[in-house]
């Protein structure tokens, strides 16, 4: 839930660990630091608030030399974000300096018996206790820093990627991972860490991924060497060759991330099923799901576990499985899954759904599946996340990073992804005709184009956005597959512009938030031609008679739905089951630019963070 940034070589490691936290504050962002080492001096700089104001008090500090440092950018667990509790942290000697990602769960077991030793700390976090264990280990046992850190390590409970340096060995840097990402960039004579590759893409393509219960001394003119924490055995780092590119990472001429992933939508889309989508040959092909397929064919249920945004999209794939594959579902939040003894069967088929690979809860679930038996399947956007690698099999949704805290194309490829997979399941148990399938394919083939068309509603969404951007509260109604996007338009608004929003299925709003509807309380439906429309239509005639300000997501063409609301948002038509991925569109649209009107941090929204790795 931190960003964490690491550098070694014959380069200045300020500048590049300064633009690397910038590039991953999407993970957090209530405090800022960074220590250099230039081999003599540690300098420290630390601040409450982001990265920008971390620069300005580093260079107002004007001692910015050295080839070695570490950085962090915060969400804080441990103690409120101040300039005290923001990381790097020296152990009590000052020779060891720590940067962490995670949560240490004993701490405070711990911190009473240091303390007992006469250790003080200046910090609320888990953190300096980390570094001060490490420090009374390296001192009791008389050993070198890494085999400390080892040690250390095995007493701890809990999730961390640290990064740990010494002031008597300023060639080297020793890392750990457990539950928390860490990736190692190899240049040459050069190293780089961070919590993903972004920060050192311009540096190098080859990478290391740590998996958990790992750690590497990082030595300058030595290659690097992998151990298992429990066991001290040698593990042999699998050298990655990325594919990222830095034009992906960055803003590309978009005021805010959030806008510009919700114009590559289109693009994303059409990356996530080209290759896999194939209505010449009335094929769908996706190399981990056709090798498991007897899987998915003899499951007696699919399990679907997630979180958020994720979660709306499961909701979604509730209703494509079970009216396509018929299939039965059940979509679960995976922080309540993980801790309710579900009952799962060899039988079950889950599906793990998740943009960044690393949501904590998301995992645990995965794990308590696999305990029991089930086949596990994840549905992932960032490649080799920790998601992708514990699941049996998977599909990447190859969305392109997504950055923007608030998730966009990341929803609209996660759609698309467990489509394709109803489509092969409903395709191989018979349940479609060839033309039925055909015809499917290719309207999924068509959804890029009609999305670019969802997309050219920005300008009345705008119009709409600045008439209702100063309401205290909305609802958003949606029935059948567009239940889920009123539950997702809900969030959206909530988690950036922080209106309070409510998503209803459109039936449920007369057996109680109908109270709730006055001349003040803009309500968004989304009233489109398929499914419930005639129902839809009767649910906006009830807010109507009760004053409430309509606002109507409408196939194009409708004259119904004009004539009854106070605006409406048109777009393109398409078959039922693929409308959430149009529907989506302008209401992405709508959270973004009121969030713009209210002046609120569109990309990093208060509190949040992108990937939420603690419980
Ligand atoms: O990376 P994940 O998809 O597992 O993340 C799950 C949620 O934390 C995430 O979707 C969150 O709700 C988004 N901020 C919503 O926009």
């Amino acid at each position: 839930m931190c960003g964490i940034v690491g550098y070694i070589g014959h380069r200045d490691a300020y500048p590049i660990i300064v633009k690397g936290l910038q590039r991953l504050e999407y993970r957090g962002y209530d405090s800022a630091g960074i220590a250099l080492f230039d081999g003599e001096d540690i300098k420290i700089s630390k601040t409450k608030g982001k990265v920008e104001d971390l620069k300005q008090k580093a260079e107002v500090a004007n001692n910015l030399t050295g080839n070695l440092g570490i950085g962090h950018t915060r969400w804080a667990t441990h103690g409120v974000p101040n300039d005290v509790n923001s990381h790097p942290h020296y152990s009590n000697s000052g020779d060891l300096v720590i940067i962490h990602n995670g949560i240490i769960e004993n701490y405070d077991t711990i911190k009473k018996a240091l303390t007992k030793r006469r250790y003080t700390f200046e910090s609320d976090t888990d953190t300096e206790v980390l570094i001060n264990l490490i420090e009374e280990v390296k001192k009791k046992e008389g050993v070198k820093l890494g085999k400390a850190v080892q040690i250390a390590l095995n007493e701890v409970v809990g999730a961390y990627a640290i990064a740990v340096f010494d002031r008597q060995k300023p060639d080297e840097i020793v890392v750990a991972k457990l539950g928390s990402p860490l990736a190692v960039g190899i240049g040459e004579n050069e190293y780089f860490i961070a919590s993903d590759a972004s920060p050192f893409i311009e540096f190098t393509n080859n990478a290391v991924y740590l998996e958990d219960e790992e750690m590497a001394i990082i030595r300058l003119g030595k290659e690097i060497k992998l151990r298992k924490i429990k066991d001290d055995a040698i593990a042999y780092p699998d050298v990655l060759e990325l594919k990222l590119n830095l034009e992906e990472i960055e803003k590309g001429g978009y005021d805010h991330f959030m806008l510009k992933e919700i114009y590559e939508q289109p693009r994303a889309i059409l990356d996530t099923y080209r290759g896999r989508l194939l209505p010449d040959q009335g094929l769908v092909k996706m190399a981990g799901l056709d090798q498991h397929i007897e899987k998915f064919l003899n499951a007696n249920r699919i399990i679907i576990v997630a979180c958020g945004t994720s979660w709306h999209a499961g909701l979604v794939a509730e209703y494509i499985f079970e009216d396509l594959a018929r299939i039965p579902v059940e979509v679960e939040y995976a922080s309540e899954f993980r801790y309710r003894n579900p009952v799962i069967t060899h039988n079950d088929v889950v599906i793990a759904i998740s943009q960044s690979g690393e949501t904590a809860d998301t995992l645990a679930a995965i794990k308590l599946a696999k305990e029991r038996d089930a086949f596990v399947f994840g549905v992932c956007n960032v490649v080799g996340s920790s998601i992708s690698r514990e699941t049996h099999a998977g599909a990447y949704t190859h969305a392109g990073p997504e950055i923007g805290v608030a998730s966009t194309k990341a929803f609209t490829t996660q759609i698309t992804v467990l489509t394709l997979i109803a489509l092969k399941i409903a395709k191989e148990k018979g349940e479609f005709s060839a033309s039925k399938f055909h015809e499917f394919l290719t309207e999924l083939e068509n959804i890029p184009g009609k999305v670019e068309k969802a997309l050219d509603s920005n300008n009345i969404v705008e119009e709409v956005a600045n008439v209702y951007k100063d309401s205290s509260n909305c609802l958003y109604l949606g029935r059948g597959y567009n239940f889920p996007v009123a539950l997702e338009g809900a969030l959206k608004l909530k988690e950036i512009s922080y209106i309070h929003a409510e998503g209803y299925p459109a039936a449920e709003m007369k057996h109680g938030p109908i109270a709730l509807i006055d001349d003040q309380m803009p309500v968004f439906v989304i009233a489109t031609k398929k499914g419930h429309y005639e129902k839809v239509v009767s649910n906006i005639q009830e807010i109507k008679s009760r004053k409430g300000k309509i606002i109507a997501i409408v196939t194009e063409g409708d004259e119904t739905v004009k004539s009854l609301a106070d605006h409406v948002i048109e777009i393109p038509e398409t078959i039922e089951s693929l409308t959430p991925l149009l529907t989506t569109i302008p209401l992405q649209l709508l959270s973004y630019h009121i969030a713009v009107m209210r002046n609120c941090n569109v990309d990093q929204p208060r509190n949040l963070a992108k990937s939420v790795t603690v419980e």
